[in-house]
């Protein structure tokens, strides 16, 4: 990396000597705007941090970025791999007479926020809409898209969620009514604005799109240079929703990998209504998906089950398999679903989800390992009691309602 970027400047230096050596007396030319050089390559694997807005939605304000910080360090978070400190909706205040956005009243120095999140060795998120204004009703990037990616760059920002919101109706509706094509034109030509500007900020950005998972975003993010796309709907702390989007994912494998990646939405764990055996399958999921680990809940009153989940290092270890694998969704019989995804050096790992509804019984299944290619006697590791188990054909399982079977072979 170093010497891709040291390079062009080399080769600048001698074309300048040779240069000088030629030519007596060049006439004085303006000077071009010095190119930054491209920045290097992010998310290689799934971003992994914490995002506002699941928890504290408008509310959130500078001291809570501070505490979440401050939890990711103290709770094991950070040391499990989570990096990203994102700040959602309704951080934005005006913009000034030469069209300089400032943050809030919740939000007195945005650079001094970064400076801090970056002193405990994180990064900071920031989010904008390439509408007049974001879903929350703020202020947009519209007119000012290269002036907000130096803005984001100067005070340090690292990860940025650009959020479709009033774009379609002040945008799109407007320019071409009725006009399908014409408005997706509108939509991929607002984001690869976006992306050139962060590209040219030469800052190492993450650049995530949020347009809801329409248009089958996945076939045109990488175009745009999207690290990931939001593929659903929001989510939100229940079954039925978090079921709901997990199913929207099959068939989205081949759209997956490194640098590029699915976003089913991020992470309700210890939100809502979610029992244990829910928020294990959540996480399991998101981890079999390749989905970016973005956790959203109350950190600083975080239980140490909802914590347990979060930093089980063997889940992360699916999530972030070099590979870059996306799981697929093998078969299903009723009301269990079986996922399998193939990791780097020859594993795999498999998922059975219970999604039967029965709180009070268990659920008697048979796995079919030939279904998945496979068959028994096969060593794994089962990833939420940690202990070895032996896979063998035609298993019987006993998964309570809402939770989950997820191992690891090692060599199947
Ligand atoms: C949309 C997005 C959410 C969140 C809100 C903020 O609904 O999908 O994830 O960012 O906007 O207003």
């Amino acid at each position: 990396m170093r010497l891709a970027a040291a390079l062009p400047a080399a080769l600048l230096a001698l074309c300048s000597l040779t240069a000088a050596a030629q030519a007596p007396a060049a006439p004085k030319v303006p000077r071009k705007p010095v190119q930054k050089a491209a920045p290097p390559p992010v998310a290689q694997t799934p971003p992994m941090g914490w995002n506002s807005w699941n928890f504290f939605a408008g509310r959130v304000s500078d001291q809570d970025i501070r505490n979440a910080a401050d939890q990711l360090v103290a709770t094991g978070m950070k040391g499990a791999g989570y990096v990203y400190i994102n700040i959602d909706d309704t951080w934005e205040g005006e913009r000034d007479s030469n069209g300089v956005l400032h943050s809030n009243s919740k939000f007195p120095g945005m650079k001094a926020l970064a400076d801090y999140v970056h002193s405990k060795g994180l990064k900071l998120g920031i989010y904008s809409s390439p509408g007049p204004q974001t879903c929350a009703g703020y202020a947009g990037s519209l007119g000012h898209e290269v002036q907000d990616a130096q803005l984001y760059a100067s005070w340090g920002i690292d990860y940025l969620k650009y959020d479709l919101c009033s774009y379609i109706p002040e945008v799109m509706m407007i320019q071409a009514p009725n006009d399908k094509a014409a408005q997706m034109r509108l939509m991929i030509a607002a984001y690869g604005k976006m992306d050139k500007a962060l590209k040219a900020t030469g800052r190492p950005i993450v650049y995530s799109l949020c347009q809801y998972g329409w248009d089958a975003v996945w076939e045109w993010g990488p175009q745009v240079g999207a690290n990931l796309w939001r593929t659903t709907d929001d989510i939100q702390p229940n079954w039925n929703s978090m079921y709901t989007l997990l199913n929207e994912q099959a068939g989205l494998a081949p759209y997956a990998g490194p640098g590029h990646w699915n976003d089913p939405d991020m992470l309700e764990v210890g939100n809502g209504k979610l029992s244990l055996a829910e928020n294990r399958t959540h996480f399991s999921m998101w981890a079999m998906l390749a989905a970016p680990l973005l956790a959203g809940n109350d950190l600083p009153n975080m239980t140490p089950q909802v914590r347990a989940i979060l930093t089980n290092r063997d889940v992360i270890a699916i999530d972030q398999d070099r590979l870059g694998r996306e799981a697929t969704r093998a078969y299903s019989e009723g009301e269990v679903d079986v996922w399998t995804r193939h990791l780097s050096g020859g594993a795999m790992a498999i998922a059975v989800v219970n999604a039967g509804s029965d709180r009070y019984s268990t659920h008697p299944f048979h796995l079919s390992l030939a279904k998945l290619g496979l068959h028994g006697p096969l060593k794994a590791k089962d990833l939420w009691t940690g202990k070895p188990i032996t896979l063998t054909d035609n298993m019987p399982l006993e998964i309570p309602s809402h939770d989950i079977l997820l191992v690891r072979i090692a060599a199947p």
